[in-house]
């Protein structure tokens, strides 16, 4: 009942020629990917040219980020503008967000709500440090990171939102978390929305893994039965790598 994601986030990388040609490569592998939901977040100076690109392709388009608002923001984009630009999503609290631009769970959670009021769809990112885990902090940073970003969310606007668990540990490190440990997060995760929200808004919540995800071991984490898809970034960045994990589960 829940349509799988890959989604890849392309961060900092690729000019607009660049993007073009990934996007002649994507196309006619689409077919072969049958009943999954591909999700693109180019850097924001690609998104129109691949919205044109993509167009009349099952491809979507979503940005990296925004601001909550609209107006005198020098250098910041909105999400009426994202839409615009052919957008049907942000992902939002990404943890290079958090920890290299220093967003809080209150700046989080207004761009949750920014995003949702433009009608996109939102991809928020969780994930605790290596150092929480060992302190075995995990699951009570998760529930704060969950708590803090939707606040104020009702569970309708749910059927807009998928979480992403992205161990800050397993991204663009090569060190994956096991299907096990990626598994036992997004169970954590499903069984918070069922008490924050009703059993029905966990039973239809996508919830993707992002962090070191490659063709060699999309097939064990899609295996879950809490994982409904993934955030690729590295891996993104090659049309052949990204094809293979769209069509995972096949040889
Ligand atoms: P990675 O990045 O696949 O390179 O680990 C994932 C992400 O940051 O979303």
């Amino acid at each position: 009942m829940r349509t799988p994601i890959i989604a890849g986030n392309w961060k900092l990388n690729k000019t607009i020629d660049e993007a073009l040609a990934f996007a002649q490569d994507l196309k006619p592998a689409l077919s072969k990917a049958a009943n999954v939901e591909i999700i693109l977040a180019p850097p924001f100076t690609a998104l129109s040219v691949l919205a044109e690109a993509l167009n009349n392709s099952s491809v979507l388009l979503a940005g990296q980020n925004c601001y909550p608002a609209q107006g005198a923001f020098t250098g910041e984009i909105s999400p009426r503008l994202l839409r615009d630009a052919g957008c049907v999503a942000v992902i939002v609290g990404h943890s290079e967000r958090r920890q290299l631009f220093g967003e809080t769970g209150e700046f989080i959670n207004r761009k949750v709500k920014a995003v949702l009021e433009e009608g996109l769809r939102v991809i928020l990112c969780i994930g605790e440090t290596l150092q929480e885990r060992k302190d075995n902090q995990t699951f009570k940073i998760l529930e704060e990171q969950l708590r803090k970003g939707l606040a104020g969310i009702d569970g309708t606007s749910m059927a807009r939102l998928v979480v992403a668990y992205e161990p800050v540990w397993a991204i663009g490190t090569g060190q994956t978390a096991s299907s096990g440990q990626a598994q036992e997060a997004h169970r954590f995760i499903r069984d918070f929305l069922a008490t924050h929200f009703e059993q029905a808004v966990a039973d239809s919540t996508r919830i993707i893994y992002g962090g070191s995800v490659t063709p060699e071991n999309i097939d064990g984490l899609m295996a879950q039965p809490d994982i409904d898809g993934a955030l690729v970034g590295g891996a993104s960045l090659q049309s052949a790598s990204f094809i293979q994990i769209a069509r995972f589960g096949r040889v």
